[in-house]
């Protein structure tokens, strides 16, 4: 991997942390102006978009291949790993991330002990220190760098998880749609904690179904776009 494109750890002076409503904690972006989760409840966002109506949707694939926009605090991912133990699932994720937070961060948020997994703070903390491991049935890999290589793989489930579209309008263009249209599998889907009508009207344009669903705490919708088996005739 090229590592000359890649952004210095955010620390101390980018991001500070955020208490949620769940007690959970977050980051606030200083560069961004915008927190890496939803204040209502990190853990209760991440839980209900990505893996309740993400990673749950897939469970009938013998494996499943995760594609994640946006790595972040490693939450996601360190989600995904505690179900690949829970169903004993082989899971391939991969995380891309242009800004990776310090491991010292990383290791303030402690999602582990909140999650009642503390014998798991190993895994979260290779997470944030190294770019490709296997634990278990978990396969994790990280690609680093800004912009980000494009992965060529694909991928039963994409979390798109990037900061909002007025905070970063540039990752929420119909090529963004497109690019990730053609990484889904047949039966794959896409899953966003966002349920704008312009993201909704550029998944449907690439090619997606996408349907409205309940949101997570302080939410009332969020958005799953699924690349159906069958051409759909309008
Ligand atoms: C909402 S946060 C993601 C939260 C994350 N999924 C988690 O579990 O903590 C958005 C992330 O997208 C990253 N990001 C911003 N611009 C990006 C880009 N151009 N390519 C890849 N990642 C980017 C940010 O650095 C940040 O980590």
């Amino acid at each position: 991997m090229n590592t000359d494109n890649i952004s210095p750890a955010l620390g101390w002076d980018d991001v500070y942390i955020v208490t949620t409503r769940d007690g959970s904690e977050t980051l606030f972006s200083r560069a961004h102006e915008a927190t890496y989760h939803s204040l209502f409840g990190a853990v209760a966002e991440s839980k209900h978009v990505f893996i309740q109506y993400g990673l749950q949707t897939q469970r009938g694939r013998p494996d499943i291949r995760i594609l994640e926009f946006g790595f972040g605090t490693g939450l996601n991912a360190f989600l995904a790993y505690l179900f690949a133990l829970k169903m004993e699932k082989e899971v391939n994720y991969t995380g891309i991330e242009a800004f990776p937070i310090d491991p010292k961060v990383a290791k303030k948020l402690d999602y582990p002990h909140y999650l009642a997994f503390p014998e798991e703070r190993d895994i979260f903390d290779r997470m944030h220190s190294e770019s490709e491991f296997a634990s278990g049935p978990f396969h994790f890999q990280k690609i680093s760098g800004h912009p980000a290589p494009g992965p060529s793989a694909v991928y039963d489930c994409i979390f798109f998880d990037a900061f909002a579209p007025g905070a970063q309008p540039e990752l929420w263009e119909q090529s963004m749609f497109d690019n990730l249209f053609r990484l889904t599998s047949p039966g794959g889907c896409l899953v966003t904690y966002c349920a704008q009508g312009e993201a909704r009207r550029r998944m449907v344009a690439a090619g997606y179904t996408v349907e409205r669903i309940p949101g997570p705490p302080g939410k009332r919708e969020m958005l799953r776009a699924v690349k159906t088996l069958e051409p759909v005739s309008s």
